[in-house]
């Protein structure tokens, strides 16, 4: 089992066949993972940085737990208190820490397009932990194989993505990734944070959240990425999650009981609210869960390794 890319860098690279193998290696995975002991010594031989040069809590750790359970040795970079403060350039940064004989590299940037910048100049696998505004493909694996495992196939599932759709990565990668696995897709949010010509992309908008969620199956929320608003796109967030954020009286008041996931981090109380954050409907903290077996998966299948333990 391999995978048709040496990097993962998006979704929107990867092949079908590439993203069943990592469901499948991922259910392996999570088996392991029940047990008492959740370790595999599969890559004793092979270290791994993680370098992140923007604040993460869930992707960090994910994949530092996920490194460690398959025995990798991990070393850990955050831009914040390094010599990047001193003028280093990226592909500095990164030769100095390959020097140290590291095998995979996991990068966190706020740069749209820093880890393809990245595959064209080194050697190691470069696995892309988020990239500006662009790409989130772990995330996206792990959110379709969460929503596959309480839904099924998702061939013609009705998937909203609802929120701040301009400014994310996990967005457009989940976009991607559900329309290569068969699932229909809808855009929701306020106009201004819906980027213009997304239906090129094979998606349907919608700006009316009730209709949204009343069309779905599963409702993905997004949060409102303030930190990439160079301008107010709406008034403030009060007014937000008055007509846009999801709450227990709208998800009562629809004919269904739809799945709600967010991938984090939650502002509670703003695109969504306790009382369904932490309903039964939503499945947020088994994204979560998922996340160590999909990045184990994506971290196995490009070592290029053939035992799994
Ligand atoms: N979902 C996600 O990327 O969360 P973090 O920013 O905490 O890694």
């Amino acid at each position: 089992m391999s995978l048709s890319v040496k990097h993962l860098l998006g979704i929107k690279e990867l092949n079908v066949t590439d993203i069943e193998q990592i469901f499948q290696t991922a259910d392996k995975f999570k088996q392991v993972l029940q047990r008492q002991i959740k370790k595999v010594p599969t890559l004793r031989d092979i270290t791994v940085a993680n370098i992140f040069f923007e604040n993460s809590t869930r992707t960090r750790l994910s994949f530092e737990l996920a490194e460690k359970r398959l025995g990798a040795d991990v070393v850990n970079f955050s831009a914040s208190g390094s010599s990047v403060s001193k003028g280093e350039t990226l592909i500095d940064t990164v030769n100095n820490i390959l020097a140290m004989k590291v095998d995979m590299v996991v990068m966190r940037h706020s740069a749209s397009g820093a880890p393809w910048f990245l595959a064209n100049h080194i050697d190691a696998s470069i696995i892309n932990a988020g990239d500006g505004i662009n790409e989130h493909p772990t995330q996206a694996l792990l959110d379709a194989y969460s929503m596959r495992e309480k839904i099924g196939n998702l061939k013609g599932k009705h998937i909203t993505i609802l929120g701040d759709i301009m400014h994310s990565r996990v967005a457009l990668s989940n976009i991607y990734c559900l329309n290569k696995l068969g699932a229909k897709v809808t855009v929701a949010g306020p106009p201004t944070l819906i980027p213009k010509h997304i239906e090129s992309l094979g998606v349907r908008v919608e700006y009316n959240i009730k209709k949204a969620l009343e069309w779905c199956d599963v409702a993905n929320v997004l949060r409102i990425q303030l930190e990439r608003q160079h301008k107010p796109l709406f008034s403030t967030l009060r007014e937000y999650a008055l007509y846009y954020g999801v709450n227990k009286q709208m998800l009562d008041s629809l004919k269904k009981d739809i799945v709600i996931m967010h991938p984090g981090p939650i502002n509670r109380g703003v695109e969504i609210n306790s009382d369904v954050a932490d309903s039964k409907q939503s499945i947020i903290l088994d994204q979560v869960e998922n996340g160590v077996a999909i990045r184990m998966a994506v971290i196995y299948l490009l070592s290029g390794k053939r035992e799994m333990e």
